[in-house]
């Protein structure tokens, strides 16, 4: 017997919400749990700018061979205009090199394995709060993982300084992961005097910085949100960013992410893009193809490129609304102050309630959210709004 000894594996903290949310018959039901876009009518739609460059290629497509391990240049190219600015030296000067990796999390899975491979770092810094699956991708790579503060649940705000002390005992060479923009879970994101700080210790500990970009456009726009990713390029150190198109483009299922490696001169990049061909050959041998021409036809077609902007737009105008909306509910119900939710960017809010507080809104509501208080501000809309304030005024206030 190979299996007997197994135990039943518990269910993900936040993928597994969804399944219990689908399970429910309160028809009040609300999924603030997984970070997926809902539009008002609570629908999780295509993209036009998506559906018009699929039906492109169902009509142009002339084969469906293998993509190059790396996936086509031109992927990586839009990629690094996205990341780094139309105009950026590394979008075309060979330093950089950009693979097409399933998701944002195939992007940090291969950074991981790429490290760890090629034995350059031992061990990875996360933050204090983090996306769950940091610490299970870091660590089934290989890497030791350690932990930084990054929130003060008292003031619920960032802790700069502490976050600062923290890494200062970091080793030389130690990864940093740090969230780009849209931080997951807080929404507190650094300030540009913050980065500008940042990137300048990083630089001076000599600390290898592998920034999670995964929402590019959902904090205050696709140029803002790139403002960290940007001032580490300006000091010209070495660093990796795993970005992706799963939220971006509303194409989740496509899984469609990037690993891009920022390298001191163009001869370097060409052997770490040798070996991480290399790595992604070993996991997923080449990525698939449909949803990296998706983001080809798209970026690369002036209209379709205005008209995928112009839907960005309006996925981050409504999570904004929604925050706005939703601190004054709190506030006109006497919940308390929860005007930190304004401040909070991208898609989650994190709420500052106990896990006590979590399961009540879940069992006496079917209100979902992630056990450490993680709300989706994107499964928010004018028809469940108010039943969201007073729930969560009533299971506030005891
Ligand atoms: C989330 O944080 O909810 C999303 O990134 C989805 C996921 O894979 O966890």
């Amino acid at each position: 017997m190979f299996f007997d000894h197994l135990e039943l594996a518990p269910a993900d903290p936040i993928l597994g919400l969804t399944d219990a949310y689908k399970a429910d018959t309160n028809p009040k039901k609300v999924n603030l749990g997984v970070g997926v876009y809902q539009n008002e009518n609570g629908v999780t739609p295509v993209l036009k700018c998506v559906k018009a460059a699929e039906q492109r290629l169902v009509d142009e497509e002339q084969t469906k061979s293998y993509l190059p391990i790396t996936g086509l240049p031109e992927f990586g190219r839009l990629t690094r205009e996205m990341i780094f600015g139309k105009d950026a030296a590394l979008v075309d000067n060979g330093c950089a090199v950009t693979f097409h990796c399933p998701g944002g999390t195939g992007a940090l899975r291969i950074a991981g394995d790429f490290l760890v491979q090629q034995n350059i770092a031992k061990r990875v810094w996360i933050s204090n709060p983090t996306w769950g699956n940091h610490f299970q991708i870091m660590g089934a790579a290989g890497l030791e993982t350690a932990k930084y503060t990054y929130y003060n649940a008292q003031t619920k705000s960032l802790d700069f300084d502490a976050m600062l002390k923290d890494l200062g005992q970091a080793a030389e060479g130690d990864v940093v992961i740090i969230h780009a923009c849209c931080h997951n879970p807080t929404g507190l994101d650094l300030s540009h005097e913050q980065w500008d700080k940042l990137a300048q210790f990083l630089a001076d500990n000599k600390l290898l910085p592998l920034l999670d970009f995964a929402y590019q456009g959902f904090g205050r726009g696709l140029e803002e949100d790139a403002y960290g990713v940007r001032k580490l390029a300006e000091t010209g150190i070495e660093f990796l960013v795993a970005s992706s198109y799963s939220k971006n483009f509303g194409m989740y299922n496509e899984r469609v992410g990037a690993l891009t490696v920022v390298c001191t001169s163009a001869d370097i990049a060409k052997n770490v893009q040798s070996q991480i061909k290399v790595a992604v050959r070993c996991a997923i041998s080449n990525p698939p193809a449909h949803g990296e021409k998706i983001v080809v036809t798209v970026l690369s077609d002036p209209e379709l490129r205005a008209q995928w902007e112009q839907e960005l737009a309006e996925m981050r105008d409504r999570m904004r609304r929604m925050r706005e909306l939703l601190a004054q509910k709190l506030a006109a119900a006497g919940a308390g102050d929860f005007n930190f939710i304004v401040e909070q960017n991208g898609m989650f809010s994190f709420l500052g309630i106990t896990k006590e507080q979590v399961q009540a809104l879940r069992d006496k509501y079917g209100i979902y959210l992630v056990a450490t208080g993680r709300a989706c501000v994107a499964g928010i809309n004018d028809n469940n709004i108010d039943y969201l304030a007073d729930a969560l005024t009533a299971v506030v206030k005891g």
